[in-house]
Protein backbone atom coordinates (compact mmCIF):
# COMPACT_ATOMS: atom_id res chain seq x y z
CA UNK A 1 0.00 0.00 0.00
CA UNK A 2 0.87 3.42 -1.12
CA UNK A 3 1.96 5.56 2.05
CA UNK A 4 1.58 9.82 1.39
CA UNK A 5 1.81 12.35 3.53
CA UNK A 6 1.91 16.13 3.14
CA UNK A 7 4.12 17.59 6.62
CA UNK A 8 7.18 19.60 7.81
CA UNK A 9 10.49 18.34 6.91
CA UNK A 10 11.54 15.80 8.52
CA UNK A 11 15.61 16.54 9.30
CA UNK A 12 16.72 13.31 7.04
CA UNK A 13 14.56 15.06 4.09
CA UNK A 14 16.97 17.98 3.49
CA UNK A 15 19.39 16.28 1.25
CA UNK A 16 16.50 15.68 -0.53
CA UNK A 17 14.44 18.11 -0.93
CA UNK A 18 17.42 20.59 -2.09
CA UNK A 19 18.23 17.91 -5.01
CA UNK A 20 14.43 18.39 -5.93
CA UNK A 21 14.80 21.97 -6.02
CA UNK A 22 18.49 21.89 -7.90
CA UNK A 23 16.26 19.10 -10.37
CA UNK A 24 13.43 21.40 -10.63
CA UNK A 25 15.64 24.90 -11.37
CA UNK A 26 19.09 23.59 -12.53
CA UNK A 27 20.54 27.02 -13.57
CA UNK A 28 20.72 28.27 -10.14
CA UNK A 29 23.60 28.59 -8.21
CA UNK A 30 25.69 26.24 -6.40
CA UNK A 31 24.53 26.62 -2.41
CA UNK A 32 21.77 28.77 -3.69
CA UNK A 33 19.52 26.29 -2.47
CA UNK A 34 21.44 25.28 1.17
CA UNK A 35 20.66 28.54 2.53
CA UNK A 36 17.38 27.93 2.66
CA UNK A 37 17.30 24.89 4.81
CA UNK A 38 20.84 25.91 6.33
CA UNK A 39 21.62 29.82 6.19
CA UNK A 40 18.31 31.36 7.22
CA UNK A 41 18.16 32.59 10.61
CA UNK A 42 14.70 32.77 10.64
CA UNK A 43 13.95 28.94 9.50
CA UNK A 44 11.83 26.42 11.18
CA UNK A 45 11.16 22.91 9.85
CA UNK A 46 6.89 23.79 10.25
CA UNK A 47 7.73 26.42 7.01
CA UNK A 48 9.13 23.97 4.47
CA UNK A 49 6.18 21.74 3.85
CA UNK A 50 7.07 18.36 2.07
CA UNK A 51 4.75 15.81 0.14
CA UNK A 52 6.39 12.21 0.62
CA UNK A 53 5.36 9.34 -1.43
CA UNK A 54 6.73 5.70 0.02
CA UNK A 55 9.74 7.87 1.87
CA UNK A 56 10.64 9.75 -1.54
CA UNK A 57 10.15 13.81 -1.34
CA UNK A 58 8.05 14.34 -4.32
CA UNK A 59 6.85 17.94 -3.87
CA UNK A 60 7.73 20.65 -1.58
CA UNK A 61 6.83 24.10 -0.54
CA UNK A 62 8.17 26.53 2.16
CA UNK A 63 7.61 29.75 3.64
CA UNK A 64 10.15 32.69 4.16
CA UNK A 65 10.04 34.58 6.59
CA UNK A 66 10.88 38.13 6.82
CA UNK A 67 9.96 41.27 8.39
CA UNK A 68 9.93 44.31 6.55
CA UNK A 69 9.46 48.07 7.19
CA UNK A 70 6.19 50.03 6.76
CA UNK A 71 6.51 53.45 7.80
CA UNK A 72 6.69 53.49 11.99
CA UNK A 73 5.53 49.83 11.43
CA UNK A 74 7.47 46.46 10.97
CA UNK A 75 5.16 43.66 8.74
CA UNK A 76 5.64 40.18 9.05
CA UNK A 77 5.94 38.69 5.58
CA UNK A 78 6.09 35.35 4.32
CA UNK A 79 7.64 34.85 0.83
CA UNK A 80 6.36 31.36 -0.68
CA UNK A 81 9.31 30.02 -2.18
CA UNK A 82 10.56 26.48 -3.88
CA UNK A 83 7.36 25.48 -4.97
CA UNK A 84 8.19 22.33 -6.94
CA UNK A 85 7.16 19.09 -7.77
CA UNK A 86 8.68 15.70 -8.81
CA UNK A 87 7.77 15.84 -12.73
CA UNK A 88 5.89 12.24 -12.66
CA UNK A 89 4.07 13.02 -9.60
CA UNK A 90 2.65 16.97 -11.75
CA UNK A 91 -1.43 17.00 -11.21
CA UNK A 92 -1.91 15.07 -7.94
CA UNK A 93 -2.29 17.93 -5.94
CA UNK A 94 0.72 18.20 -4.31
CA UNK A 95 2.10 21.96 -4.78
CA UNK A 96 -1.03 22.65 -4.02
CA UNK A 97 -1.41 20.50 -0.49
CA UNK A 98 2.04 22.08 0.14
CA UNK A 99 1.54 25.47 0.04
CA UNK A 100 -2.57 25.10 1.80
CA UNK A 101 -0.56 24.06 4.62
CA UNK A 102 2.20 26.95 4.42
CA UNK A 103 -0.89 29.43 4.05
CA UNK A 104 -2.12 27.46 7.61
CA UNK A 105 1.12 27.81 9.13
CA UNK A 106 1.49 31.56 8.29
CA UNK A 107 -1.96 32.25 9.13
CA UNK A 108 -1.35 30.63 12.85
CA UNK A 109 2.13 32.19 13.04
CA UNK A 110 0.12 35.79 12.29
CA UNK A 111 2.11 36.63 9.54
CA UNK A 112 0.54 39.78 7.91
CA UNK A 113 0.98 39.06 4.47
CA UNK A 114 2.70 36.46 1.92
CA UNK A 115 3.96 37.26 -1.44
CA UNK A 116 5.87 34.70 -4.28
CA UNK A 117 7.31 35.55 -7.46
CA UNK A 118 5.72 33.92 -10.42
CA UNK A 119 4.29 33.62 -13.60
CA UNK A 120 1.86 30.58 -12.78
CA UNK A 121 -1.36 32.91 -11.91
CA UNK A 122 -4.12 30.95 -12.28
CA UNK A 123 -2.15 27.92 -9.87
CA UNK A 124 -1.63 30.63 -7.27
CA UNK A 125 -5.04 32.86 -7.89
CA UNK A 126 -6.72 29.82 -6.28
CA UNK A 127 -4.93 29.95 -3.36
CA UNK A 128 -6.27 33.34 -3.25
CA UNK A 129 -2.94 35.10 -4.17
CA UNK A 130 -3.64 38.40 -6.36
CA UNK A 131 -0.88 40.09 -9.44
CA UNK A 132 0.38 43.57 -7.77
CA UNK A 133 1.94 44.64 -11.35
CA UNK A 134 5.18 47.16 -10.58
CA UNK A 135 6.49 49.47 -12.82
CA UNK A 136 10.10 49.65 -14.38
CA UNK A 137 12.12 51.77 -16.93
CA UNK A 138 14.32 50.22 -19.50
CA UNK A 139 16.44 50.74 -22.78
CA UNK A 140 19.33 50.23 -24.56
CA UNK A 141 22.24 51.16 -22.09
CA UNK A 142 23.86 54.65 -23.48
CA UNK A 143 28.02 54.09 -24.46
CA UNK A 144 28.06 57.87 -24.42
CA UNK A 145 27.37 59.30 -21.32
CA UNK A 146 29.57 61.50 -19.34
CA UNK A 147 30.40 59.04 -15.96
CA UNK A 148 32.97 61.61 -14.57
CA UNK A 149 32.19 63.68 -11.07
CA UNK A 150 34.00 66.01 -9.17
CA UNK A 151 32.78 64.83 -6.11
CA UNK A 152 32.27 61.43 -6.67
CA UNK A 153 34.65 58.14 -7.47
CA UNK A 154 32.89 55.01 -8.30
CA UNK A 155 34.74 52.14 -8.27
CA UNK A 156 34.41 47.72 -7.91
CA UNK A 157 33.20 47.26 -4.16
CA UNK A 158 35.65 45.39 -1.86
CA UNK A 159 35.52 43.23 1.27
CA UNK A 160 36.10 46.78 2.98
CA UNK A 161 33.05 48.22 1.97
CA UNK A 162 30.71 45.39 3.42
CA UNK A 163 30.48 47.34 6.33
CA UNK A 164 29.61 50.60 4.83
CA UNK A 165 27.31 48.89 2.49
CA UNK A 166 25.40 47.57 5.37
CA UNK A 167 24.89 51.33 7.08
CA UNK A 168 23.72 52.99 3.74
CA UNK A 169 20.62 50.30 3.05
CA UNK A 170 19.56 50.03 6.38
CA UNK A 171 19.48 54.13 6.35
CA UNK A 172 18.01 54.36 2.89
CA UNK A 173 15.83 52.03 3.27
CA UNK A 174 14.62 52.78 6.78
CA UNK A 175 10.57 52.95 7.12
CA UNK A 176 10.28 52.32 3.27
CA UNK A 177 7.31 49.83 2.71
CA UNK A 178 8.29 46.43 2.03
CA UNK A 179 12.03 47.15 2.42
CA UNK A 180 13.00 43.96 4.26
CA UNK A 181 14.70 44.61 7.35
CA UNK A 182 18.47 42.77 7.17
CA UNK A 183 20.70 41.73 9.83
CA UNK A 184 24.28 41.52 9.30
CA UNK A 185 24.18 37.33 9.04
CA UNK A 186 21.39 37.74 6.78
CA UNK A 187 23.59 39.95 4.51
CA UNK A 188 26.58 37.28 4.74
CA UNK A 189 24.26 33.88 4.59
CA UNK A 190 21.28 35.26 2.51
CA UNK A 191 22.39 38.12 0.14
CA UNK A 192 26.26 35.86 0.79
CA UNK A 193 27.50 39.52 0.78
CA UNK A 194 31.25 38.43 -0.73
CA UNK A 195 31.35 40.60 -3.71
CA UNK A 196 30.57 38.15 -5.72
CA UNK A 197 28.02 35.35 -4.46
CA UNK A 198 24.83 35.33 -6.29
CA UNK A 199 25.20 39.34 -7.28
CA UNK A 200 26.93 39.72 -10.51
CA UNK A 201 28.75 43.34 -9.64
CA UNK A 202 28.55 45.72 -7.26
CA UNK A 203 29.67 49.21 -7.23
CA UNK A 204 30.67 51.91 -4.84
CA UNK A 205 30.65 55.73 -4.93
CA UNK A 206 32.91 57.56 -2.64
CA UNK A 207 33.16 60.96 -1.08
CA UNK A 208 36.61 61.35 -0.61
CA UNK A 209 37.31 58.64 1.92
CA UNK A 210 33.65 57.84 2.77
CA UNK A 211 31.72 55.24 0.78
CA UNK A 212 28.15 57.41 0.88
CA UNK A 213 26.50 54.86 -1.82
CA UNK A 214 26.17 51.26 -3.65
CA UNK A 215 24.74 49.63 -7.08
CA UNK A 216 24.23 45.97 -7.72
CA UNK A 217 23.43 44.58 -11.14
CA UNK A 218 23.06 41.65 -12.57
CA UNK A 219 23.61 40.12 -16.20
CA UNK A 220 21.38 37.53 -17.79
CA UNK A 221 22.63 36.96 -21.52
CA UNK A 222 22.75 39.90 -23.27
CA UNK A 223 20.36 41.96 -20.79
CA UNK A 224 21.11 43.58 -17.48
CA UNK A 225 19.16 44.71 -14.46
CA UNK A 226 20.23 47.17 -11.72
CA UNK A 227 18.66 45.72 -9.01
CA UNK A 228 19.72 47.95 -5.75
CA UNK A 229 20.56 51.61 -5.45
CA UNK A 230 21.33 53.04 -2.49
CA UNK A 231 22.77 56.55 -1.18
CA UNK A 232 23.05 58.26 1.91
CA UNK A 233 20.69 61.13 1.94
CA UNK A 234 22.19 64.46 0.03
CA UNK A 235 24.19 62.55 -1.80
CA UNK A 236 21.28 61.20 -4.52
CA UNK A 237 23.68 62.58 -7.45
CA UNK A 238 25.59 59.78 -7.16
CA UNK A 239 22.72 57.63 -7.93
CA UNK A 240 23.35 58.99 -11.35
CA UNK A 241 26.86 58.53 -11.44
CA UNK A 242 26.68 54.91 -10.38
CA UNK A 243 24.06 54.26 -12.79
CA UNK A 244 25.86 55.98 -15.88
CA UNK A 245 29.02 53.72 -15.22
CA UNK A 246 26.58 50.47 -15.26
CA UNK A 247 25.30 51.74 -18.60
CA UNK A 248 28.47 52.73 -20.02
CA UNK A 249 30.36 49.39 -18.88
CA UNK A 250 26.80 47.68 -20.40
CA UNK A 251 27.50 49.11 -23.54
CA UNK A 252 30.80 48.36 -24.01
CA UNK A 253 29.67 45.02 -23.14
CA UNK A 254 27.35 44.11 -25.58
CA UNK A 255 23.92 44.34 -23.69
CA UNK A 256 21.15 45.42 -25.73
CA UNK A 257 19.04 46.23 -22.73
CA UNK A 258 19.42 47.69 -19.62
CA UNK A 259 16.32 47.54 -16.97
CA UNK A 260 16.07 49.84 -13.49
CA UNK A 261 14.39 47.78 -11.06
CA UNK A 262 14.11 50.68 -8.41
CA UNK A 263 11.37 52.42 -6.62
CA UNK A 264 9.52 54.79 -8.93
CA UNK A 265 9.45 58.35 -8.17
CA UNK A 266 12.53 60.88 -8.15
CA UNK A 267 15.35 60.58 -9.04
CA UNK A 268 14.70 57.30 -11.08
CA UNK A 269 12.91 59.27 -13.90
CA UNK A 270 16.04 61.76 -14.57
CA UNK A 271 18.67 58.43 -14.31
CA UNK A 272 16.72 56.64 -16.71
CA UNK A 273 16.62 59.69 -19.21
CA UNK A 274 20.50 59.62 -18.60
CA UNK A 275 21.62 56.14 -19.32
CA UNK A 276 18.91 54.91 -21.26
CA UNK A 277 19.12 55.38 -24.80
CA UNK A 278 15.14 55.10 -25.50
CA UNK A 279 13.41 54.71 -21.93
CA UNK A 280 10.45 52.50 -21.93
CA UNK A 281 8.66 51.67 -19.13
CA UNK A 282 8.08 47.86 -18.21
CA UNK A 283 5.79 46.11 -16.37
CA UNK A 284 6.78 42.81 -13.99
CA UNK A 285 3.27 41.22 -13.21
CA UNK A 286 5.08 38.43 -11.59
CA UNK A 287 5.33 39.69 -8.07
CA UNK A 288 1.36 38.32 -5.89
CA UNK A 289 0.02 38.93 -2.42
CA UNK A 290 -1.91 37.22 -0.41
CA UNK A 291 -3.29 39.14 3.05
CA UNK A 292 -3.08 36.72 6.12
CA UNK A 293 -4.99 37.51 8.78
CA UNK A 294 -6.31 40.59 7.46
CA UNK A 295 -8.22 41.51 10.13
CA UNK A 296 -5.57 41.66 12.84
CA UNK A 297 -3.20 43.22 9.51
CA UNK A 298 -5.67 46.44 9.01
CA UNK A 299 -6.29 46.52 12.95
CA UNK A 300 -2.49 46.56 13.36
CA UNK A 301 -2.14 49.52 10.71
CA UNK A 302 -5.55 51.49 11.73
CA UNK A 303 -3.48 53.66 14.72
CA UNK A 304 -0.47 54.58 12.21
CA UNK A 305 -3.49 55.75 9.24
CA UNK A 306 -5.36 57.63 11.94
CA UNK A 307 -2.65 59.76 12.68
CA UNK A 308 -2.06 60.31 8.83
CA UNK A 309 -5.48 60.41 8.34
CA UNK A 310 -6.08 63.46 11.30
CA UNK A 311 -2.64 65.13 10.04
CA UNK A 312 -4.18 65.59 6.30
CA UNK A 313 -7.48 67.35 8.36
CA UNK A 314 -9.51 64.02 8.80
CA UNK A 315 -11.22 64.11 5.27
CA UNK A 316 -14.56 62.43 5.40
CA UNK A 317 -15.05 58.86 3.60
CA UNK A 318 -14.57 54.86 3.87
CA UNK A 319 -13.04 52.28 2.03
CA UNK A 320 -13.98 48.42 1.55
CA UNK A 321 -11.19 45.88 1.01
CA UNK A 322 -11.82 42.93 -0.66
CA UNK A 323 -9.34 40.28 1.34
CA UNK A 324 -9.20 36.30 1.11
CA UNK A 325 -11.65 36.49 3.96
CA UNK A 326 -14.37 38.50 2.82
CA UNK A 327 -14.64 42.05 2.82
CA UNK A 328 -13.42 44.37 5.87
CA UNK A 329 -14.38 48.32 5.54
CA UNK A 330 -12.11 50.65 6.92
CA UNK A 331 -14.66 53.93 8.35
CA UNK A 332 -14.32 57.14 10.15
CA UNK A 333 -15.77 57.97 13.59
CA UNK A 334 -14.98 61.57 14.86
CA UNK A 335 -11.66 61.06 16.24
CA UNK A 336 -10.32 57.65 14.61
CA UNK A 337 -10.81 55.62 11.74
CA UNK A 338 -12.22 52.24 12.32
CA UNK A 339 -11.71 48.63 10.86
CA UNK A 340 -14.09 46.31 10.94
CA UNK A 341 -16.52 43.63 9.05
CA UNK A 342 -18.64 44.87 6.12
CA UNK A 343 -22.50 45.17 7.21
CA UNK A 344 -24.76 43.72 3.65
CA UNK A 345 -26.11 46.63 2.89
CA UNK A 346 -23.38 48.94 3.03
CA UNK A 347 -21.73 50.04 -0.48
CA UNK A 348 -18.87 51.55 0.16
CA UNK A 349 -15.42 52.06 -2.77
CA UNK A 350 -14.22 48.35 -2.83
CA UNK A 351 -10.68 47.73 -3.13
CA UNK A 352 -8.71 44.39 -3.94
CA UNK A 353 -5.51 43.67 -1.30
CA UNK A 354 -3.45 43.86 -3.82
CA UNK A 355 -4.38 47.74 -4.20
CA UNK A 356 -4.71 47.96 -0.64
CA UNK A 357 -0.56 46.46 -0.72
CA UNK A 358 0.27 48.97 -3.41
CA UNK A 359 -0.94 51.85 -1.10
CA UNK A 360 1.13 50.62 1.61
CA UNK A 361 4.23 50.68 -0.70
CA UNK A 362 2.84 54.21 -1.61
CA UNK A 363 1.84 53.62 -4.63
CA UNK A 364 -1.69 54.54 -5.86
CA UNK A 365 -3.03 52.32 -8.26
CA UNK A 366 -6.62 52.51 -7.69
CA UNK A 367 -8.11 55.87 -6.72
CA UNK A 368 -8.17 57.03 -10.20
CA UNK A 369 -11.48 54.70 -10.60
CA UNK A 370 -12.97 55.97 -7.58
CA UNK A 371 -15.17 59.10 -6.59
CA UNK A 372 -13.50 62.20 -5.59
CA UNK A 373 -14.37 61.90 -1.39
CA UNK A 374 -12.90 58.78 -1.77
CA UNK A 375 -9.44 59.65 -3.75
CA UNK A 376 -9.09 62.31 -1.41
CA UNK A 377 -9.56 60.09 1.88
CA UNK A 378 -7.11 57.26 0.14
CA UNK A 379 -4.77 60.01 -0.65
CA UNK A 380 -5.06 61.22 3.28
CA UNK A 381 -4.22 57.54 4.33
CA UNK A 382 -1.43 56.36 2.44
CA UNK A 383 0.99 59.18 1.00
CA UNK A 384 3.85 58.78 -1.17
CA UNK A 385 6.03 56.31 -0.13
CA UNK A 386 8.16 54.65 -3.04
CA UNK A 387 7.79 51.14 -1.42
CA UNK A 388 9.98 48.57 -2.76
CA UNK A 389 10.59 44.53 -2.20
CA UNK A 390 14.72 44.64 -3.81
CA UNK A 391 15.52 41.93 -5.92
CA UNK A 392 18.25 40.43 -3.78
CA UNK A 393 15.43 39.69 -1.09
CA UNK A 394 13.57 37.23 -3.55
CA UNK A 395 13.00 33.81 -2.66
C1 LIG B 1 4.02 24.26 -10.67
C2 LIG B 1 4.14 22.91 -10.01
C3 LIG B 1 4.81 23.08 -8.66
C4 LIG B 1 2.74 22.33 -9.82
O1 LIG B 1 2.88 21.12 -9.08
P1 LIG B 1 1.73 20.02 -9.04
O2 LIG B 1 1.99 19.13 -7.90
O3 LIG B 1 1.56 19.44 -10.38
O4 LIG B 1 0.50 20.97 -8.69
P2 LIG B 1 -0.99 20.52 -8.44
O5 LIG B 1 -1.19 19.11 -8.84
O6 LIG B 1 -1.32 20.89 -7.06
O7 LIG B 1 -1.72 21.48 -9.42
C5 LIG B 1 -1.30 21.50 -10.79
C6 LIG B 1 -2.46 21.43 -11.67
O8 LIG B 1 -3.05 20.16 -11.51
C7 LIG B 1 -4.41 20.30 -11.17
N1 LIG B 1 -4.70 19.36 -10.08
C8 LIG B 1 -4.78 19.61 -8.78
N2 LIG B 1 -5.13 18.50 -8.12
C9 LIG B 1 -5.27 17.54 -9.03
C10 LIG B 1 -5.57 16.17 -8.96
N3 LIG B 1 -5.87 15.55 -7.78
N4 LIG B 1 -5.54 15.47 -10.11
C11 LIG B 1 -5.26 16.06 -11.28
N5 LIG B 1 -4.98 17.36 -11.39
C12 LIG B 1 -4.96 18.10 -10.28
C13 LIG B 1 -4.56 21.68 -10.66
O9 LIG B 1 -5.84 22.12 -11.03
C14 LIG B 1 -3.49 22.45 -11.34
O10 LIG B 1 -4.00 23.00 -12.50
P3 LIG B 1 -3.54 24.44 -13.03
O11 LIG B 1 -2.24 24.23 -13.71
O12 LIG B 1 -4.63 24.82 -13.95
O13 LIG B 1 -3.38 25.35 -11.87
C15 LIG B 1 4.95 21.91 -10.87
O14 LIG B 1 4.42 21.89 -12.16
C16 LIG B 1 6.43 22.21 -10.95
O15 LIG B 1 7.23 21.74 -10.12
N6 LIG B 1 6.81 23.03 -11.95
C17 LIG B 1 8.20 23.45 -12.08
C18 LIG B 1 8.57 24.43 -10.98
C19 LIG B 1 7.68 25.65 -10.97
O16 LIG B 1 7.35 26.23 -11.99
N7 LIG B 1 7.30 26.02 -9.74
C20 LIG B 1 6.45 27.17 -9.51
C21 LIG B 1 7.31 28.34 -9.43
S1 LIG B 1 6.57 29.57 -8.50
Amino acid sequence: MTSEHTRAIHPDEVGQCIELWHCTWPNAAPGYFERYLRGDAEFIPEYCRVSSVDGQVVASAMIVRRTVSCGDMTLTVGCLANVATVADYRGRGYANECVQQCLKVMEADTFDLSILFSDRHHFYGRLGYTACPMTHFEGPPREEVCVKSDTYLVRKASVSDFAPIEAIYARYNLGRPLAVVRSSAYWREWIRWDGGGFTSQALVAAAGDEVIGYAVARRREDCADIVELCTLPGHEEAMRTLCCTISTGCAGDGVARLSLHLPGGYPLPSIAEKCLGSVQAGCDTSLMVRLLNSDALLRGIAPELTDRWRRAGSPAGQLAVSTPYGPAALTVSDTSLQVRAMVPEETPAMIGQSDLVSLLMGYDSCSYRLDPETRMFIQALFPTARGWFWALDRC
